[in-house]
């Protein structure tokens, strides 16, 4: 079983032109997705997922479709305030500072109230970038150096680790991407290094448990030697 599992939940925008609609239609279907899809890890007994949800790059989207996903986002908060009564922790991954304040401030309380939670670690990357994520590591550090709290030459890859917003995650195990798009996207880029990937077909909002199941039987398949033999 994978420990941790993340989601590039892309494709919202195809289903919704499917189905001759706007594409924030296609975003709503995704969020209920995202929501459930939680659900489903818990009752395979996978311990963490993070879910892409917003890019640093996705704000070069038309005005109308990234307001509309804020929209989304805040209707969406009552819901993981309720998920997180229910002993899931919910981490925000991403610079949170580009969001509007009643946005941040809800964040911020939700990841703070739900942080001794332990059944199940929920990732939310927002305005996330694996290359800005490890640039904020590279800053935290050097700023480091230069306070004299540490010498360059002991900089490890466990210290970058360290660093990161995945810090208290169990290791990334498996990247499941549907829309049938075959890349990362800048998602978790460091902590994908050895993870294994399963792309599918099928449009994030049509994403079901048997994908899901479908995509763990595929991981359970395979042989990972992290550079053995
Ligand atoms: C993913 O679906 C959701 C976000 C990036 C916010 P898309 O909106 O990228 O859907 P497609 O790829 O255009 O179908
Ligand atoms: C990746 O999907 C980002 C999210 C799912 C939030 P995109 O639709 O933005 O990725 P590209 O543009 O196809 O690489
Ligand atoms: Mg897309």
């Amino acid at each position: 079983m994978p420990q941790h599992i993340g989601f590039i939940m892309d494709g919202n925008g195809r289903w919704a032109k499917k189905r001759a609609m706007p594409r924030n239609f296609g975003h709503k279907q995704g969020a209920s997705v995202f929501k459930k899809t939680i659900n489903w890890c818990r009752e395979f007994g996978v311990r963490a997922a993070t879910f892409y949800a917003f890019s640093t790059e996705n704000w070069k989207r038309p005005e109308d479709e990234v307001k509309g996903i804020m929209n989304l986002l805040r209707q969406y908060i009552k819901d993981i305030r309720a998920m997180a009564k229910e002993n899931v922790r919910f981490v925000f991954i991403g610079d949170l500072s580009a969001f509007e304040d009643d946005i941040r401030v809800e964040l911020l309380d939700i990841m703070d109230t739900s942080k001794e939670n332990n059944e199940f670690i929920a990732g939310v990357a927002l305005n996330y970038g694996g290359r800005a994520e490890i640039a904020n590591c590279a800053r935290k550090l050097a700023e480091k150096c230069v306070s004299g709290e540490l010498e360059p030459e002991d900089i490890t890859e466990e210290l970058i680790e360290n660093v990161l917003y995945t810090r208290e995650f169990p290791p990334l195990d498996l990247v499941i991407r549907p829309s049938g798009e075959q890349r990362l996207s800048n998602f978790l880029i460091w902590q994908a290094a050895y993870a294994e990937f399963v792309f599918m077909d099928v449009l994030w909002p049509d994403f079901k448990k048997k994908d899901l199941e479908h995509a763990i039987k595929e991981f359970a398949g395979r042989s990972r030697r992290f550079g053995g033999v």
